[in-house]
């Protein structure tokens, strides 16, 4: 189904301010002149959606999101091909789970279409903030709110849909660095019959006291464990996990519900299987990690996630000189996995699976 936007132009950012932005974009800091606002009300459903100038939202202090935290995201990412097309990654994934993160949080569902139309929309209308640079990407991060005006606890009758765009630096400017994990003692990131498969806001929010501490251990993520099991592993702040075993097996914990089912981890267990490598989807532990990682069983380990897509992990560390180091950082197979899906991404290998959607020109 084709959507109509309706569009206001912003008055563009000068070029040289732009291409100043897109030299060295880093993450999240710059934003560009267009953003999608999506109303939904109970009675009338989706309204029409609108390309509007970036700018700050009004919104009333009795709004439901900001008392009662009903609020969900994505994050995905535009490419620009050497042929100078540009493309998305598997949007309708994001658009997928943005739905379930939907019905956890008692939000309205947006069709996949439209999800998708509204990131094309964009792209299109910013076009040339698409950076050009390598491993460099226009990051899409849409998100829903509750705007009901209510203090009622109840899920909300009014709710509005944004998609923004932010130019995205490389991330591993200076090639590809291993990272330390610090392992949450304390504090558990979901809980059976919790959010912890949704993308919503509360999680984030529950995370970064521990991310802060794995910060002050002089480590890049924090590890989370299950809630009733503080052996087996959930995933990391950010990203999802995998251990690599001596013959190329990955080994990844399943989706149980309490893990966020990550498009990057779907993919990666795609091009495992394609390679003719085993991947196990089950219950995975601190234990048998530690174990594994002595006796030479296991060699490598990386996090992977839209953002970074796969980071090797040099070592796990914890309470107590609690340290697992890996015995092969940066390994064979994760940087090859990484290799052949930033290629996919960026256009310098072919698509075989059939991920990447152009976004036609506007
Ligand atoms: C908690 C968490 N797990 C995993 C991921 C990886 O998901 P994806 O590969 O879809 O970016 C993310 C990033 O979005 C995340 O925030």
């Amino acid at each position: 189904m084709a959507y109509e936007f309706k569009h206001t132009a912003a008055t563009p950012t000068p070029e040289s301010e732009r291409l100043e932005k897109l030299k060295n974009p880093g993450f999240g800091t710059a934003f560009t002149d267009h953003m999608v606002s999506i109303v939904w009300e109970k009675e009338t459903g989706w309204q029409q959606p609108e390309v509007l100038p970036y700018a700050p939202i009004a919104i009333d202090p009795a709004s439901a999101v900001l008392h009662y935290g009903q609020e969900i995201f994505e994050g995905l990412k535009a490419y620009r091909h050497p042929d100078g097309r540009v493309v998305t990654f598997r949007a309708e994934r994001n658009a997928a789970r943005l739905n379930h993160s939907a019905n956890r949080l008692a939000l309205p569902e947006i069709p996949i279409e439209l999800f998708i139309a509204a990131c094309h929309e964009l792209v299109k209308t910013d076009i040339d903030w698409v950076p050009t640079g390598e491993d460099q990407s226009l990051y899409l991060r849409p998100f829903m709110i509750a705007d009901e005006v209510f203090l009622g606890v109840r899920s909300a009758h009014r709710a509005r849909f944004f998609v923004i765009a932010s130019p995205a630096g490389a991330y591993f400017p200076n090639g590809v660095k291993p990272i330390s994990l610090w392992l949450s003692g304390h504090y558990n990131r979901a809980g059976k019959g919790g959010t912890g498969s949704a993308k919503c806001g509360g999680n984030y929010a529950a995370s970064l006291n521990p991310t802060d501490e794995a910060f002050a251990q002089g480590c890049q993520q924090v590890l989370f464990t299950d809630a009733n099991d503080s052996d087996r592993i959930d995933e990391l702040g950010g990203m999802n996990l995998f251990l690599v075993r001596h013959d190329g097996t990955l080994i990844t914990p399943e989706l149980n519900g309490n893990i966020l089912e990550g498009v990057t981890r779907a993919s990666i267990i795609e091009l495992a299987r394609a390679r003719g490598l085993r991947v196990e989807e089950r219950p995975v532990t601190v234990s048998e990690w530690q174990q594994g990682a002595a006796d030479g069983s296991i060699q490598e380990a990386f996090a992977c996630g839209t953002a970074a897509v796969v980071v090797p992990i040099a070592e796990l560390r914890g309470a107590n000189d609690f340290v697992i180091t890996l015995p092969q950082p940066s390994g064979e197979v994760t940087m090859s996995l990484r290799e052949e899906l930033t290629g996919i991404q960026f256009g310098t290998r072919p698509d075989p699976h059939g991920w990447t959607t152009p976004v036609e020109a506007a």
